[in-house]
């Protein structure tokens, strides 16, 4: 089957096999192996609907259906002898059905051809993918769900250009990636319904002149229904770009966690302490427990957008319809969705398995004179004030504190009252971190009440 002097598959035209180095630019079999599963699925639905239209026999149709189970047993098993000189798992996959079950083999090729072949398996892996992410995605949205249930009422700071901003709730930041990766599901949700079109039938580019059912290879490979241009369909890679596209995003919010787990861990902060499950040593310093799995989830961000990058630069400038630069798809989405993956899983298990340290959380909030904003607020509501003049006001007091080294509410009435003489005893209410957060009741603020909601609505969600 692997005859040098000419392939196999296209033998007819060719006098001479190609040049070692044209074999291996052309070869696509070293990583497009992992569509195996995809290709022999597609290729058995294929043969069932030639049969059901009679453009093959269903004898022919039972042996060639046959002959791929057992081509897809033996490469599970790992002892199918994969072959550069048949290029790719569609050739591989067909030259061994051949050997096993003869001449039936060589009538599978009816009516399809290797671009609608390979648009269908690559969409068959990549909508595997985006279910894949999908579950993986709502696994770490239920860790962060379990953090913000345990501190829903954790105060911390809330941080604006990383300077102390207002106090929030331990759980109303966690719940802001819930809403993130909520996002990314939802995403990932809406490509798969418009990625969910199948091209086999396709041909090569202008569709077939056999009496093809393809509504029927629809069904059977759970497609919503036929593409509705063979060119288009065998041109089309969106689904692979809005995969990466998904992807990015994903691992772009990964990223920014990842940097808050990696400055909260610091000794500097100690808001969390990650499990030595997730954290490795230094070889040299005897101290140190470093947030690896952290800065990695951090980095996959580069891969994964340079993924979609790359594909976009591949497909940009490619007229219709196949043209075999698009083979550069693959590599790029396997090395995606691999370390999106792994990134997802990382970071639910650091997730989980980290200590959020509640008294320095606590302290840290009330430093920096965290409560500013809730002594504006009340000079408005209590004294009346237009929220400039309120603002100017809390300005000159926040002032006089850090000239004596103190927080507002070590400063006394009387210093208060210098300031602005409406000012009374009642202000103190309003200093401390626990009631500045519990005031905030507005809708997806980030009071302990209005946290607890959103947790229960997106328990509901999840189900
Ligand atoms: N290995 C090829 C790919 O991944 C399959 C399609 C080849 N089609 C062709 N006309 N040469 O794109």
């Amino acid at each position: 089957m692997t005859d040098k002097k000419s392939n196999a598959m296209w033998g007819g035209r060719f006098a001479a096999g190609p040049d070692a180095i044209m074999e291996a630019i052309n070869a696509s079999i070293g990583y497009d192996k992992r569509l195996a599963f995809q290709d022999i699925t597609g290729s058995r639905a294929h043969a069932a609907m030639l049969a059901a239209q009679g453009i093959i026999t269903d004898t022919d149709a039972k042996t060639i259906r046959e002959g791929l189970l057992t081509v897809l047993s033996e490469i599970e098993s790992g002892t199918f002898e994969f072959s550069t000189a048949l290029e790719d798992i569609h050739m591989n996959v067909e030259s061994r059905l051949k050997e096993i079950v003869g001449e039936p083999a060589g009538r599978l090729h009816t009516a399809r051809s290797r671009n609608d072949q390979v648009a269908t398996d690559f969409k068959l892996w990549t909508r595997d993918q985006m279910d894949a992410c999908i579950d993986g995605l709502e696994a770490l949205i239920k860790a962060l769900l379990g953090q913000a249930e345990a501190g829903a009422d954790w105060v911390m700071p809330g941080f604006t250009h990383l300077q102390t901003a207002q106090p929030v709730t331990w759980g109303h930041h966690m719940m802001a990636y819930v809403e993130m990766l909520g996002r990314d599901v939802s995403r990932f949700k809406d490509a798969r319904v418009r990625m969910n079109e199948n091209p086999l039938g396709s041909a090569a580019l202008a569709g077939t002149g056999f009496p093809i059912d393809r509504h029927m290879t629809s069904e059977a490979l759970g497609f919503d229904r036929p593409t509705a241009n063979s060119l288009d369909a065998v041109a089309d890679r969106d689904f692979a770009l809005e995969f990466l596209s998904c992807a990015s995003i994903t691992a772009m919010h990964l990223s920014r966690f990842s940097e808050e787990l990696v400055i909260w861990s610091s000794a500097q902060f100690r808001f969390v302490t990650l499990s030595d499950r997730f954290s490795t040593g230094s070889s040299i310093m005897p101290q140190k427990k470093n947030p690896d799995a952290a800065e990695l989830i951090r980095a996959k961000v580069g891969r994964i957008m340079g993924a979609m990058v790359a594909l976009f630069t591949v497909m940009k400038g490619l007229p219709l319809a196949y043209s075999k630069d698009m083979q550069e798809d693959k590599e790029q989405v396997f090395d995606a969705a691999d370390n999106l993956m792994l990134a997802l899983a990382a970071m639910t298990g650091m997730v989980s398995d980290m200590t959020a340290n509640v008294d320095s959380l606590r302290a840290a909030a009330a430093s920096g004179f965290s409560t500013a904003t809730d002594l504006a607020d009340w000079l408005v509501r209590e004294a009346g004030l237009p929220f400039r003049d309120a603002h100017h006001v809390t300005g000159a007091l926040v002032a006089l504190a850090e000239s004596k080294g103190c927080d507002l509410p070590d400063l006394s009435l009387d210093e208060m009252k210098s300031a602005h003489a409406a000012i009374t005893e009642g202000v103190y209410t309003v200093l401390t971190v626990e009631n500045s957060v519990a005031s905030r009741t507005s809708y997806g603020g980030t009071a302990p009440s209005q946290v607890r909601a959103q947790i229960a609505r997106w328990k509901e969600v999840l189900g």
